[in-house]
């Protein structure tokens, strides 16, 4: 079979002076017996922040911030041209993408040249720089895979780059760390880590460290070699050069503006004191910043005079070597100095850079977006399955053109670190939605042209985006209708069904025909007044739909009787104590405040205490101890203690034989709705919040609290990434001693998917549909911050209050999940990673008028995997080519079923296609497995040596606990 990505390359000439070929070959001449600094030129590019995507790379709002990146790589090109010695870093793909299009051929020539001759070289290499909080671990796979695709394309293998580059992300992730290693990195370079880690790293001499991104896999498969930068990702004072700064450029001559020998003895002196910081005779300084370059003239002719004026004072006996560098070139000097680097197990949460600092607000900043930007990249797995399972034809099918790149760009698009994040100004993050929305737009048709052709029906399908505020014109108005559920999992879901009705009863048959129960509830208040004029159905009509792994079901649905749903049985106070129930858990409530009280497991048979509720800490604005506001980055409540949205919750009681429920309503701004279905092992919780009240001038941050009496010593527990998860304690740092100054704030980490407490026997789970900050800031409690309004700007850049004006301008409106598991904690990951992954990859429903496709239900495997196997990827890759990826769920340890090893054949798994030759690629699906080599690096206990790859045979692929294999597959429809 033949592999993309693996093109021949062109001949091409080496112009004279330049170093021949690329990577680790080019690096420059460095000096033994001398300091090198490595001089990196390089430009920070955001993918949208104060300004679109758009606005950056062509230079519009320029007033508001000057930055024009089409400039910018224009003007980079032609200065590297000029000069073989000069190099430059570039790391967004996303931008380059965009340029490298609207170049002519000799243009592209040359940019090709100074690539292979290492003198442009990709850093990072993904669309953007992800954001480590807040991006799940699928997603950021996605988009650095995608980036490093293209330039692989581009480039050939001189275009694969060897360091990440995570200069600007507000702290670091484990499992990022994991990420990078397996696809294939040799080094990871940081900008921010935590001031009182960093201080203490500084005197250690403990800056540059190998990190054990996972205690699953065997190492060093998860261990990165990780450097943080000494001056974030700026020049040293004095020495910037751009048009965007003021420092004055180097004078040379005999005028009387000469100031080069002050200019180079104070970078001799930065680059001393500098190596007191580090173990090498080696050290890197970055030489740019954000959209720098843009006259790149500039920049370049003052370090070449630097430079030249700096080594000519080692004939005078200065043992200073300054050159143009690149990282990887440096990372390879710290390789060859063979030393031993210190190990890191834990991650780089929170970071502060401040003692009233805490970057933990934007854990959950704009959680409509960051809901938005879940639910899309689940999505884009529905659309890349459907593309795959359906064939080529697919993407030129009856409904016109569709496929999944354009949401595949959008997503990595939002992964940037001021995207997802939550960071960027509101008419960024509505530009981001628009993205999402127009990549929604070309995968629905291409979910269309599949279910036609795997269906056999041309119906007109419709696709109803407003189900989380129950609306879908199709089964408000139709009498007869279907509901295809697809299911992007690899194994079979129960999934409920809610669609907003006129009628009071229907039939509902499941594929077999056979009937489903169903009934109609009346939507609630809260619902109605969410929906405005959108939609004007009286009922929601409910059952449970199941759908076969990675395929489809479909559920006919006939109106029996007209007339609005009749009034449910309610309850009020007084009577005695709610409860709601199913087989598995029976939930309690207060009569008197209508708060959740306790929960049972009936089928473990133990209960535990629990009472929720919902608080807002008030934003400070600033106070005598710092003048730090809260803001979209930073988290500063003005006093440890939140204040109660309300005392009481005015309740009511829905029991039905397809659901039971208890409405909250805490005040005209926050009420939730908790459920119970038949057959599911959790208690789902419904909120919705907002608009958030200001008019008493007070900024708010609104949690929802779990407290319980569970005795957890300070300890909980938060998700990596959404995959592995680390044990958090309040007011402590694994690697150094912490100065707590912010009891809440400093106390707080991001929650992807999911945040625990437990005790020896007892263990409380919430999962969660978004990303959201989460802490544990009393013993046995666990909460989570569902949405923030804030009236002033914390000072970081955005020069913007996040303060969400939501539909109608009066505020934002949010409605979010959490589910609640209570198990014992050994058997506590069985339920909560198949169910998280359910959170992550939603089946999606599609409704078509009347009864439907032909072909009632499809399955694209052959058979269910277990619940500890996922499959992450299934991708259309050219003619015939599909990127598959399996996925181990489970950590090592974690379940005595659910961790072990289990091996698949993979090429009886699929059913829409046979599998005729495969090859075992990198995580990042661009690089075979077995061209990977990376550095080994010593440690405290010896150098880890990878593990041989041994020969595939895809009739019996095992995978280890957290371990993801890759493949590139021929398939034959
Ligand atoms: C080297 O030292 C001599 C004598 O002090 C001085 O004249 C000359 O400028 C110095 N050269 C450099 C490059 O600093
Ligand atoms: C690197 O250091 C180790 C001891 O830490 C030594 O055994 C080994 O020979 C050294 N390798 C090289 C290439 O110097
Ligand atoms: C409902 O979902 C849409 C996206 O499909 C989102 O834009 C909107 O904010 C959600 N509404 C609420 C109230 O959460
Ligand atoms: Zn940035």
């Amino acid at each position: 079979m033949a592999v993309p990505g693996a093109a021949a390359l062109p001949l091409l000439l080496l112009l004279s002076g330049a170093a021949a070929g690329c990577g680790y070959q080019s690096c420059p001449p460095t000096r033994p017996d001398m300091l090198n600094v490595h001089l990196v030129p390089h430009t920070h590019d955001d993918v949208g922040w104060l300004k679109t995507v758009d606005q950056y790379y062509y230079g519009v709002r320029n007033q508001e911030q000057h930055a024009g990146v089409q400039y910018i790589l224009d003007s980079v090109v032609a200065q590297l041209a000029a000069h073989p010695a000069r190099r430059f870093v570039y790391a967004e793909v996303a931008f380059l993408a965009r340029w490298w299009q609207q170049q002519d051929t000799a243009t592209r020539r040359l940019v090709t040249e100074l690539v292979q001759q290492g003198r442009l070289e990709f850093v990072g290499g993904g669309w953007c720089m992800s954001d480590e909080a807040t991006a799940h671990y699928g997603a950021a796979l996605e988009q650095l895979g995608l980036g490093r695709r293209l330039l692989r394309r581009l480039f050939g293998a001189c275009g694969t780059p060897r360091v990440a580059w995570q200069i600007d992300p507000f702290g670091h992730a484990r499992d990022l760390a994991a990420t990078f290693a397996q696809v294939g990195y040799d080094g990871l370079f940081l900008g921010r880590v935590d001031h009182q880690d960093k201080r203490a790293r500084l005197q250690r001499r403990e800056l540059e460290l190998l990190w054990r991104g996972s205690t699953s896999l065997e190492p060093p498969r998860a261990d990165i070699f990780t450097g943080i930068l000494p001056n974030m990702y700026n020049p040293p004072t004095g020495l910037c050069w751009d048009q965007l700064c003021s420092d004055p450029p180097v004078v040379d001559g005999d005028g009387p503006e000469r100031n080069v020998d002050a200019v180079v003895t104070s970078f001799l002196q930065a680059a001393h004191s500098q190596a007191q910081q580090y173990r090498t005779n080696h050290i890197l300084m970055t030489m740019g910043s954000d959209f720098h370059y843009e006259n790149a003239h500039l920049w370049f002719k003052n370090l070449d005079k630097l430079i030249v004026h700096t080594n000519a004072r080692q004939a005078n006996g200065s043992r200073v070597h300054a050159l143009y560098s690149t990282p990887s070139c440096y990372l390879r000097e710290l390789h060859r100095a063979n030393l031993t680097w210190p190990l890191k197990t834990d991650d780089f949460f929170p970071y502060s850079d401040g003692p009233h600092q805490f970057w933990t607000g934007y854990f959950s900043s704009r959680p409509a977006l960051k809901g938005y930007e879940r639910l899309s990249s689940g999505f884009l797995q529905v659309c890349s399955q459907l593309e795959a399972l359906a064939g080529p034809s697919v993407r030129g099918g009856p409904y016109g053109p569709g496929d999944s790149s354009v949401l595949r760009e959008a997503v990595a698009v939002a992964q940037h670190h001021d995207a997802v994040a939550g960071t960027e100004r509101q008419h960024v993050a509505n530009d981001y939605a628009r993205q999402l929305a127009r990549g929604w737009d070309s995968c629905q048709v291409l979910v269309a042209n599949a279910l036609s052709l795997l269906g056999g029906t041309k119906a007109p399908f419709e696709f109803c985006n407003g189900l989380n505020v129950s609306v879908c014109p199709l089964s408000e108005t139709s009498p007869h209708f279907t509901v295809i559920l697809y299911n992007p999992l690899a194994w079979p879901v129960a999934w409920p069904v809610r669609l907003p009705v006129k009628g009071s009863s229907y039939a509902v048959s499941d594929p077999q025909g056979r009937p489903v129960a169903s009934q109609v509830v009346p939507v609630s208040g809260v619902t109605q007044r969410l929906r405005g004029g959108a939609g004007g159905a009286p009922g929601e009509l409910l059952f449970q739909a199941r759908a076969p792994p990675l395929g489809f079901s479909t559920f006919e649905v006939k109106q029996v009787s007209p007339g609005g749903p009749r009034e449910p049985p309610r309850w009020s106070s007084g009577d005695l104590e709610p409860w709601i129930e199913n087989e598995h858990l029976r939930v309690l409530f207060d009569p008197v405040t209508g708060h959740l009280r306790e929960i049972q497991n009936l089928a473990r048979g133990f209960s535990l205490p629990v009472f929720q509720s919902f608080y807002w800490y008030n934003a400070s604005t600033g106070d005598g101890q710092s003048p730090q506001a809260s803001g979209a980055y930073i988290f500063r409540p003005n006093g440890s203690t939140p204040f109660p949205v309300a005392e009481r919750a005015a309740t009511h009681l829905l029991k039905t034989a397809v659901v039971q429920e208890l409405h909250q309503n805490f005040s005209a701004w926050c009420s939730q709705v908790l459920r119970l279905r038949p057959g599911q092992p959790y208690l789902e919780l419904e909120w919705t919040l907002g608009p958030i009240p200001v008019a008493d001038e007070l900024g708010k941050e609104v949690i929802s609290r779990f407290q319980t009496p569970l005795r957890t010593a300070g300890r909980f527990y938060t998700d990596s990434n959404g995959r592995q998860v680390l044990e958090r304690r309040r007011d402590y740092r694994p690697t150094w001693n912490l100065s707590q100054s912010e009891p809440v704030a400093g106390n707080y980490y991001p929650v992807n998917t999911r945040i625990f407490i437990k005790d020896q026997k007892v263990q409380l789970t919430v999962l969660t549909d978004r990303s959201q900050g989460g802490s544990s800031v009393l013993d046995g409690s666990l909460e989570l911050m569902v949405h923030r309004r804030l009236l002033r700007d914390d000072g970081r850049g955005l020069a913007e209050a996040l303060d969400e004006p939501g539909q109608d301008g009066r505020g934002l409106v949010v409605r979010g999940r959490h589910l609640v598991l209570l198990e014992p904690a050994a058997a506590a990951a069985d339920l909560h990673r198949p169910r998280a992954q359910e959170m992550v990859t939603p089946p999606y429903l599609v409704l078509a008028p009347g009864p439907g496709p032909h072909l009632r239900e499809f399955s694209g495997l052959r058979r269910a995997l277990p619940p500890n196997l996922h499959v992450l990827s299934v991708e259309p890759r050219g003619a015939g080519t599909l990127l598959l990826r399996l996925e181990h769920l489970f950590e090592r340890g974690e379940s005595r079923n659910g961790s072990q090893p289990v091996t698949v054949d993979l090429t009886t798994l699929f059913s829409a296609f046979t599998i005729t030759s495969v090859r075992e690629m990198a995580l990042g699906g661009d690089v075979p497995l077995d061209s990977v080599s990376r550095l080994l690096w010593n440690t405290p206990t010896g150098i880890p040596k990878p593990r041989p790859v041994p020969p595939l045979d895809p009739r019996s692929v095992r995978l280890e606990p957290m371990e993801i294999r890759t493949f590139l597959a021929s398939v034959q429809y």
